[in-house]
């Protein structure tokens, strides 16, 4: 199955070939022909996704002492959707090629799929094609289902296009379970559905894809001060704890016109894609909208007393919302390179330690029964404190360019001198060094090693 656009350029190919090869993702149900714009995570694409979303949690949720977590139901009652404008706007303009490719495209991409194909961005027509297109309609972008066995419309339900309004309706039972003053957050990972009209580049834009949403609840009057917070944050969290280059990103505020129906100010956190400059997080200013909206649609009062100041209002939301797929895209494009190495081409992902999906691969030099019942046991013991990957197949060369090729910082061999003097080789992806360390304290030589990576990465990534 083909998912890529035409006139991607060249590193995204090799990277959709090299996650199907090596098992970071690829198209679903590919054995039935695969399916429009959804995707499966291979083992080491499961791995890093849980890796990125990890360190989210860790600094969103377990760094700091003023965000919950929570967990909500991808169905929820319709009503919500009226309340929060989905059902009304949640809508892209899409037209139709009535020419020969009959395909259907996002009005509004017109000009950056006509740029794809090396056309005019001001060409007329279908980009593919040429063909006259219709006039543009609004296509609402919620998947809908029913819930229960009649298929009516009293049971139509929609699958959540974002995790964000699970946080507003709950907003008023979390701060009583937690006994919360503000400002606080509310914050949730999950998965968020939209029936996208022109997915595409990969799994930069699909139509099942995982957010990861914090809704931070403050005082009417310092909605501005904590959004400057936010966006600071957050591009804080891309390049250190991540390792995205901070000279590949951007934050772009939004113009009037692009604000969406309940912001005041969004800013977006953008990447330098190989076809252009693309999103990975918005950081909005929702406002009271969401939280007054619930209210007057449920009838269920969601105003907060502040026992400071005796005041009752209506708290404003600052929302930042990360994409994972787009993250972990973002960071595998960001991470490769080709080198000539000994006359040959060396590829190697330069994630950052805490985002590979292995820390380290113990590797016997043969498959020889005296070095694999040294290196299997050694492997074991590492696990308990490392994501550590045991190989024992192909030529050690081959293995070495494999783990360069998924990323992984620290590659330990065991050899036949280490049946006689205890000891392993830790070569280091990135500069290829080779240090001999005793087994006994292999833990403690390993932690020096990646956090000496760490350092590396977050050097790189400042830049
Ligand atoms: N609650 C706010 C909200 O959902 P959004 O900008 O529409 O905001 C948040 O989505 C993030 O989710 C985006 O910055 C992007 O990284 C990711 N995202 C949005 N649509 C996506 C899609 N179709 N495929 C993959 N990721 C997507």
């Amino acid at each position: 199955m083909s998912q890529e656009q035409p006139g991607t350029p060249d590193i995204v190919e090799k990277l959709v070939s090299l996650g199907k090869q090596r098992g970071f993702f690829f198209g679903s149900s590919e054995i039935y022909g695969g399916i429009n714009a959804l995707y499966d995570y291979g083992p080491l694409g499961a791995r890093m996704r849980r890796n990125v979303r990890n360190l989210w949690w860790r600094s969103m949720i377990e760094a700091r002492d003023d965000i919950e977590p929570i967990e909500t139901s991808i169905i929820m009652n319709p009503q919500v959707w009226v309340a929060s404008g989905h059902v009304a706007t949640f809508s892209d303009p899409l037209v139709d090629c009535l020419g020969s490719c009959r395909k259907r495209w996002r009005e509004d991409h017109l000009p950056d799929e006509r740029r794809a194909r090396g056309k005019p961005p001001d060409a007329p027509g279908c980009p593919e094609c040429g063909g006259p297109l219709t006039p543009g309609r609004q296509f609402n972008l919620m998947f809908r289902t029913h819930l229960g066995p009649v298929a009516d419309d009293a049971a139509q339900v929609y699958l959540r296009p974002e995790t964000a309004q699970g946080m507003f309706v709950d907003f008023a039972t979390v701060v009583q379970a937690m006994r919360r003053r503000l400002p606080f957050g509310i914050a949730q990972q999950g998965k968020s559905f939209r029936n996208e009209i022109s997915p595409g580049n990969s799994i930069f834009r699909t139509r099942e894809f995982e957010v990861m949403e914090m809704e931070f609840f403050c005082k009417p009057g310092t909605d501005g001060e904590w959004h400057r917070v936010w966006c600071q944050e957050r591009m804080r969290w891309w390049v250190e704890d991540c390792g995205v280059r901070s000279s590949h990103l951007r934050l772009r505020a939004h113009e009037k016109d692009e604000l969406s129906h309940y912001s005041t100010a969004t800013s977006d956190i953008e990447y330098t894609f190989p076809w252009g400059w693309g999103e990975l997080e918005g950081i909005a200013n929702r406002t009271d909208f969401d939280l007054r909206a619930h209210s007057e649609h449920s009838g269920k009062d969601l105003s907060y007393f502040d026992t400071e100041t005796s005041e009752r209002y209506i708290p404003y939301v600052i929302e930042p919302a990360a994409g994972l797929d787009r993250g972990c895209l973002t960071m595998l494009i960001d991470a490769w390179e080709e080198e000539e190495v000994r006359g040959e081409t060396r590829t190697v992902l330069r994630l950052h330690p805490d985002v590979a999906p292995w820390q380290l691969a113990v590797l016997p030099l043969s498959k020889k029964p005296q070095l694999t019942e040294l290196a299997r046991p050694l492997a074991h013991r590492l696990r308990e404190r490392f994501r550590t990957e045991y190989d024992e197949t192909q030529s050690i060369g081959r293995r070495y360019r494999r783990q360069d090729e998924i990323g992984t910082p620290l590659a330990i061999t065991v050899d036949f001198e280490s049946l006689e003097d205890r000891a392993v080789t830790i070569r280091e992806r990135d500069g290829m060094t080779q240090v001999r360390v005793p087994i006994d304290s292999l833990e403690q030589a390993c932690d020096e090693q990646l956090a000496a990576c760490r350092a590396a990465a977050l050097e790189r990534a400042r830049g």
